[in-house]
């Protein structure tokens, strides 16, 4: 705080303020939109702390300057790099959009050839990291097994510690991006009591995952192309999205400098959440409760009265159809044309339908999300519903590491350290047990 007010000639980009507490103006620049928090440290009375805002779950507060993804939550426009997410859903690979995310510019097939390769190269994992999971219970939760695996890689990668060094940087993201699916597929044998199969590196990131996933004892697994693709564009539409609770916690964690195994730890510790990728494991759960459409009216009475929330709808930033809903829902049609229709469908069609148009939906805004279909077409592909939250992961992964790389080279980011307003009983004297 300053003892002179701090009054400016007002600027077009700027904004006027009056503290009344003192009479005092101050003038603070906006630039991109934003008034900078520390700029309001000047506005405050004699003796107490500089103003400060207060913005629990960061609902209006910019963590950083990014230009990797881009969301318009009341258009339902979702681009990475500026590309958007429809056309690269359509037209691009999982591999070649987490190139474009991190580099910022799709790839030339030169590139792409060369990229996919170290990709290919980096995908088993050490034997001990194999040990390390059969040492979980045999029900272990596959997201608690990734969690831990991801952040056991760091002690197998040491080197990993040097972030500042760029190319160190990319063979990290290259292992991580790599290893992923078999860190996954292994987590899902081992909760089936299944032996582990290795990845097949003469199969495509998605069909090996796969492979690695349900291969028994046939020679070559080969999963039906159109459920490859479809799982490919999911992987694409879960790619990133900008300041989410996962991509924070990466974030955050990577302020403090630690290796990026161990930032992405914590990522997946923040998916792992029912109100984060959790959701569509959830909304399955939902729809079969449900049960039946004729149940629906009761349900929905339900969440209007508060008792429950319905499950994959609603978003922070999405006031409009998440535009990844969209896709997915389209993506459905092609995956049940292969494995016929799950019955949960006709469930939540209807919910949808109802809710829709229901007033207390309308009011708020709550519209589909990207959850709200994603689990139908796992559940088709033969995931069990633990399984969901691992295939968000692996989708999200290029976008915490395009995050982590921006941040990590970032001057202006500091370590995260929220302030906060205490509200707890000042300077008290200790008092013994007997006293009590
Ligand atoms: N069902 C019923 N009511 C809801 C729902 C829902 N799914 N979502 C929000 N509301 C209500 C909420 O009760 C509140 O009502 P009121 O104004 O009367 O208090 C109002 O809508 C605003 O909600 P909010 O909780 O302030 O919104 P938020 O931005 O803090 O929460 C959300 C966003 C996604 C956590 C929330 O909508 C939710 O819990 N949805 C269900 C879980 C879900 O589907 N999560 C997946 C999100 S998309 C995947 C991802 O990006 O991770």
């Amino acid at each position: 705080m300053t003892d002179t007010p701090t009054v400016e000639p007002t600027k077009a980009d700027s904004l006027s303020m009056r503290d009344n507490r003192t009479g005092r103006e101050y003038d603070i620049p906006i630039t991109d939109g934003t008034i900078r928090a520390a700029d309001l440290r000047q506005i405050g009375v004699k003796g107490e702390p500089g103003l400060a805002t207060y913005d629990p779950g960061f609902v209006n507060t910019a963590s950083c300057r990014s230009a990797i993804t881009f969301i318009d939550g009341d258009l339902g426009i979702l681009e990475y790099r500026g590309y958007p997410i429809e056309q690269l859903a359509e037209q691009s690979t999982f591999l070649e959009v987490a190139y474009l995310l991190l580099h910022g510019e799709l790839p030339t097939q030169a590139q792409l050839d060369e990229w996919v390769l170290s990709i290919t190269y980096h995908t088993f994992i050490h034997e001990n990291l194999k040990q390390f999971i059969e040492g979980f219970r045999y029900d272990a939760h596959p997201m608690g097994m990734l969690m831990a695996t991801v952040s056991a890689l760091s002690t197998f990668y040491p080197a990993a510690s040097k972030i500042d060094d760029p190319e160190n940087r990319m063979l990290q993201i290259t292992r991580l991006i790599a290893k992923m699916p078999t860190l996954g597929a292994f987590a899902y044998r081992h909760q089936q009591g299944k032996p582990y199969v290795y990845p097949d590196n003469s199969l495509s990131y998605t069909a090996n995952f796969l492979a690695m996933l349900f291969k028994m004892s046939e020679p070559t697994y080969q999963a039906d192309e159109r459920l490859v693709h479809a799982l490919e564009v999911l992987f694409i539409l879960h790619a990133d999205h900008e300041q989410n609770c996962s991509t924070n916690a990466v974030r955050s964690i990577g302020s403090s400098q630690v290796d990026p195994y161990s930032a992405v730890a914590g990522g997946i510790a923040a998916l792992y959440g029912p109100l984060h990728g959790g959701a569509n494991e959830a909304v399955l759960a939902m729809l079969k409760r449900i049960g039946t459409t004729e149940d629906i009216p009761d349900f929905i009475a339900g969440v209007k009265d508060g008792k429950e929330k319905l499950m994959g709808f609603g978003h922070r930033v999405y006031k409009n159809y998440d535009p990844r809903a969209k896709i997915i829902k389209k993506a459905c049609d092609d995956v049940f044309e292969v494995t016929g229709v799950n019955p949960l469908l006709k469930i939540a069609q209807e919910l949808e339908k109802i809710a829709l148009e229901d007033e207390y939906f309308v009011k708020r805004k709550l519209y589909p999300n990207v959850d709200f279909y994603s689990g139908l077409i796992y559940e088709a592909l033969q995931f069990p519903a633990e399984m969901f939250t691992v295939l968000f992961a692996i989708g999200r992964t290029p976008g915490w590491l395009a995050q982590w790389s921006e941040l990590v080279q970032d001057k202006e980011q500091k370590i995260a350290r929220p302030k906060q307003v205490y509200t707890g009983i000042r300077s008290r004297d200790f008092v013994p047990m007997s006293e009590r």
